[in-house]
């Protein structure tokens, strides 16, 4: 939530010298990058002339840029930005960042929370500041303001009234006393670093200045930053000096560009056959053998493991309920899974044995991040599988586990999904393999299987068009609801919740076996119900259980649409409309049967006017509890 950039440069560096561009271009061109965090109001301050000068307004960052275009800012090497996600106070311009105080000589930029805000307030109208907006973060700027009176440097200020901050936050100010320097700081919410030559970057991550370097440092908790044009000085809120950790960015800043489609989500839909093979790829040594190199937890304690958890929100978790079937099916360790929010208030049962998975694509979801803490206060093992480096969760995690999805922008999570379902197999085989629970052969044939998805979910995409014009003839639906068994039953989830976050419309995924315990009253008349169904080639009578219960819907007048294996006839008796994807095993359906759900609720939102990837109320990265 909130997306934060801070630039700044030599003076040669800029404009007609080395560079082509100013401060502004970069913080404008980050806060484009990182609106996906939050897009209600956005506003810029850079440094130029010996004074701060700033824009700012409630909408998204193409109502600052109109205003901008208005009201131009002069050139600067120095300027930091803001993209909201309205906690205290509504988005108003007032109320959007940065806050500017000390009589124009001090911008603040914020994200999270300042929980003691009210008494902090009290103490400095008593001191005489008078207050503008109804934020939290004008309160920490005029903090700031008043320590920098009395110690005549931003940082050593910067470090004073961060011991008095209580909550999480990200902090970035710019002092126009001292305009060689950013200082920021950071509890529990993100912030990277980006390197470059004679410049340097901050950012909520590292979409906010990726098309300048690749070249970024990770910062601890309880840390203040300072960056000039040709050095940054990390050290904790006393002032002792602390180590950053370095590490190159994979991403490509092409790959957070819509590529000529309408819409981030539908590229990141697209995305999916390379989300699954850049994950699956690196990981296995010549023989083939699953290695995870990453995972750098002792083997004794991973054959020790007695239980697992996995813990995440929204879709990840959703992703986590897919590896459960297929972590206990080859593990045979008993896998739960909660929601991170859930998990931390329920004195859930941890011990050294307990293996905690920890699924975030953002790496920064504060209710996860929270979870992690927990857990390993605990005692318990936590390793990280997350899409975003540089990131909280697997900083903090004992080990991390990267999917290779790209940056995912749009706020409804598509590829990060697959990638995720992809990542947790991968552990799952990992451990069956260390603890002796399938032979090698056996975790080479699943090998094989999760290498063929990439090619099977294009085929699924090839399919969008037949997905689409369902969506458009059922534009008028006021509610969808979503049947599965076994790994489908998180799939019908999964489907259900991008229809709400995207084409805010009512939906509901059921286990198909919980349908005549409720759900099934619901059915009446034109109602339309998506059924994810499984293999016939699969074990058990689940291929049956299901086709009975699409008999069932339909019965009551249902709309059946049915997504069903290509060569299954079973189903066509009974379904509406039957969506075709290629025969796979049951535990690898998941990779393909959410890809027509994904791409039914893109168009369903797209024909209904909404827009896709910034869904009203909704943030990608909720990093506040
Ligand atoms: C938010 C996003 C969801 C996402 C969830 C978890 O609610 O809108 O799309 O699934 O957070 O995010 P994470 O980054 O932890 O996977």
């Amino acid at each position: 939530m909130c997306g934060i950039v801070g630039y700044i440069a030599k003076p040669e560096n800029s404009g007609e010298a080395s560079r082509e561009y100013f401060a502004l271009d970069v913080v404008l061109e980050g806060l484009r990058r990182l609106e996906y965090r939050g897009y209600d109001s956005a506003g810029v301050a850079v440094y130029a002339d010996g004074a701060i000068d700033w824009r700012k307004k409630a909408g998204k960052v193409a109502k600052l840029e109109e205003e901008i275009a208005q009201r131009p800012l002069a050139d600067s090497v120095l300027g930091i930005g803001h993209t909201r996600w309205a906690t205290h106070g509504g988005p108003s311009d007032i109320n959007s960042h940065p806050h500017v105080v000390a009589g124009g000589k001090l911008a603040v930029v914020h994200n999270g929370i300042i929980e003691n805000f009210a008494e902090l307030k009290t103490e400095l109208t008593e001191l005489g500041y008078n207050f503008v907006s109804e934020t939290d973060t004008e309160v920490a700027a005029t903090a700031l303001a008043h320590a920098f009176e009395q110690e005549r440097d931003l940082t050593r200020a910067m470090r004073k009234v961060c011991q008095r901050f209580e909550g999480a936050f990200t902090l970035l100010g710019i002092h126009a006393d001292q305009p060689d320097r950013i200082v920021a700081a950071r509890r529990d919410s993100p912030l990277v670093i980006g390197l470059g030559e004679g410049e340097n970057f901050l950012g909520s991550d590292v979409s906010g200045f990726i098309d300048y370097t690749k070249q970024a440092v990770e910062m601890g908790n309880d840390q203040v930053v300072t960056i000039t044009a040709d050095d940054i000085a990390i050290t904790d809120y006393e002032g002792n000096p602390a180590e950053g950790k370095s590490f190159h960015i994979e991403w490509d800043a092409a790959a957070a560009k819509k590529d000529g489609f309408g819409s981030f989500m539908e590229k990141e839909i697209h995305d999916q056959p390379a989300a699954v093979r850049d994950t699956l790829f690196g990981r296995f040594d010549e023989q083939g053998r699953l290695t995870l190199d990453e995972v750098h937890i002792e083997e004794s304690l991973l054959k020790s493991v007695d239980k697992i958890i996995v813990i995440a929100c929204g879709t990840a978790a959703y992703a986590g309920h897919v590896a459960r079937y297929a972590i206990e099916h080859w593990c045979r360790i008993p896998t739960e899974v909660e929601l991170a929010h859930e998990f931390r208030y329920r004195d859930p049962i941890v011990t050294p044995r307990t293996l905690v998975v920890a699924l975030s694509q953002s790496g920064e979801t504060m209710d996860t991040l929270m979870a992690v803490r927990h857990a390993r206060e605990q005692g318990a093992k936590v390793i990280a599988i997350c899409n975003t480096q540089g990131s909280s969760i697997p900083r903090e995690a004992d080990a991390a586990l990267y999917t290779h999805a790209g940056p995912e922008i749009a706020v409804a999570s598509t590829k990060a999904f697959l990638a995720q379902i992809t990542a947790t197999y991968l552990l799952g085989l990992y451990l069956a393999q260390l603890r002796g629970n399938m032979f090698t052969d056996e975790v080479q044939m699943v090998i094989s299987e999760l290498r063929q998805m990439p090619e099977k979910i294009e085929a699924v995409i090839d399919n969008k068009a037949q997905v689409a014009e369902l969506a458009k003839s059922m534009q008028d639906a006021t509610s969808v609801l979503f049947l599965g068994r076994h790994v489908g039953f998180p799939v019908a989830l999964e489907g259900a919740l991008k229809l709400k976050e995207i084409a805010y419309l009512h939906a509901e995924g059921f286990a198909a076996g919980e349908l005549k315990h409720g759900p099934i009253a619901l059915v009446e008349e034109g109602q339309p119900v998506f059924v994810i169904v499984p293999s016939p080639r699969g074990r058990d009578s689940l291929h049956s259980k299901v086709v009975s219960n699409i008999q069932e819907v339909r019965a009551r007048g249902a709309i059946t649409l049915v997504i069903a294996e290509e060569g299954d006839t079973a189903v066509e008796d009974y379904a509406n409309h039957v969506i075709r994807i290629p025969q796979a095993p049951t535990l690898m359906q998941p990779l393909l049967a959410t890809v027509p759900l994904q791409i039914f609720a893109c168009v369903m939102a797209e024909t209904k006017g909404y827009d896709v990837d910034q869904p009203r109320n909704l943030a990608k990265s909720v990093t506040v509890e």
